[in-house]
């Protein structure tokens, strides 16, 4: 009777633990977060205004080719890449690819407003600190559409995995393991320092870059990091290529593990026969 009554104690107590604390610690160690959809809801709605290519090429070259260079159509960058990194600490990236990796209308509010498009308000207010790519929020809607229009028309129709990471995260961030070096000094700009991405697939997963990519205010509230909006094939290509880097074995891990089963099976039934055996003996 007094082994029963321990028990039961014991089986409270470690039930009140398990189901009293630990969706509490999980709670705060792995908050809940809220898939990415890829749709910016918070964002104006600027695309839903129509845009004009043609017009889009002209307002282009008049505001965004100081900084920016368009490869695609011959338009080359008018600063020298170390003046630009030595200036915004960051190299403006080409927007050759730009219509194709960014979702339109987070392009479109990350032209008109960059902070509250990349959600880093709370960094860099626009009146005493100003971000290293300019708003345009006194463009019209419908000029900014017509920005956004034009990349999309000169944009490739496909991008390989590793251009896609490079377009849209290389300017901050380095890749040592595919040799890719960082190619700023975003230090001094955004007060924080983008951490190599070799191994991010491994110490992060999957689960978390899916989310935290699409909105990293959720992972790390106050980060410096950006939101990238890209598109849901774009963030895609990304992950497959930070796997490709960063756990080149996993498909080989993968196909080897039935066969790895399949042997632990066999020796658990030759273990019950060997069973069998000794106890017929003892018999
Ligand atoms: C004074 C220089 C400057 C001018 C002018 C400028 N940009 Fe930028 N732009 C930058 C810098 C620096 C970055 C890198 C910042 C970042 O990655 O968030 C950037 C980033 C971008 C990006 C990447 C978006 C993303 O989500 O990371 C796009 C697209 C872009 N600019 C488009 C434009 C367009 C279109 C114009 C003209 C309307 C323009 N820029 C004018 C400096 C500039
Ligand atoms: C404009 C610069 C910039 C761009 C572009 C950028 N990042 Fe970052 N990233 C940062 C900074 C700065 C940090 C460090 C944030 C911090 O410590 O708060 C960071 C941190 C991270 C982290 C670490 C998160 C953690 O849990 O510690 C990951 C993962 C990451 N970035 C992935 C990406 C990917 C993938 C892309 C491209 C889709 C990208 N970043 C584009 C600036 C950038």
């Amino acid at each position: 009777m007094k082994e029963l009554k321990i028990f039961g104690v014991v089986t409270f107590f470690t039930l009140v633990t398990y189901w009293g604390v630990e969706p509490l610690a999980h709670s705060i160690f792995h908050p809940h977060v809220e898939p990415a959809d890829f749709q910016f809801k918070d964002l104006e709605k600027i695309t839903e205004t129509k845009g004009d290519a043609t017009k889009g090429k002209e307002i282009l070259s008049q505001n965004c080719v100081g900084c920016h260079s368009v490869e695609k159509v011959g338009i080359p960058a008018q600063v020298d890449k170390q003046t630009a990194i030595d200036s915004y600490g960051v190299f403006p990236p080409d927007l050759s690819t730009a219509g194709l990796i960014y979702e339109s209308n987070y392009l479109a509010n990350f032209i008109k407003h960059p902070t509250k498009a990349g959600k880093l308000e709370h960094k860099y207010d626009g009146v005493n600190k100003f971000y290293i790519m300019p708003d345009y929020s006194w463009m019209s809607n419908e000029d900014i559409s017509s920005i956004v229009e034009y990349l999309k028309s000169i944009a490739p129709a496909k991008l390989s995995n590793k251009e896609v990471f490079v377009d849209a995260c290389g300017r901050c961030h380095s890749m040592k393991y595919d040799k890719l070096p960082a190619v700023s000094d975003v230090t001094k700009v955004m007060a924080s320092t983008p951490p190599d991405l070799s191994m991010m697939i491994r110490s992060r997963g999957e689960h978390y870059l899916t989310t935290f990519i699409n909105d990293p205010q959720k992972h790390l509230h106050g980060t410096a990091m950006p939101r990238v909006g890209l598109t849901e094939e774009a963030q895609k290509q990304v992950i497959t290529y930070l796997e490709e880097i960063g756990d080149s074995k996993k498909a080989e891990r993968e196909a080897i593990a039935p066969y790895v089963l399949g042997f632990l099976g066999f020796m658990i039934f030759i273990s019950l026969l060997w069973k069998r055996e000794v106890w017929n003996e003892v018999k």
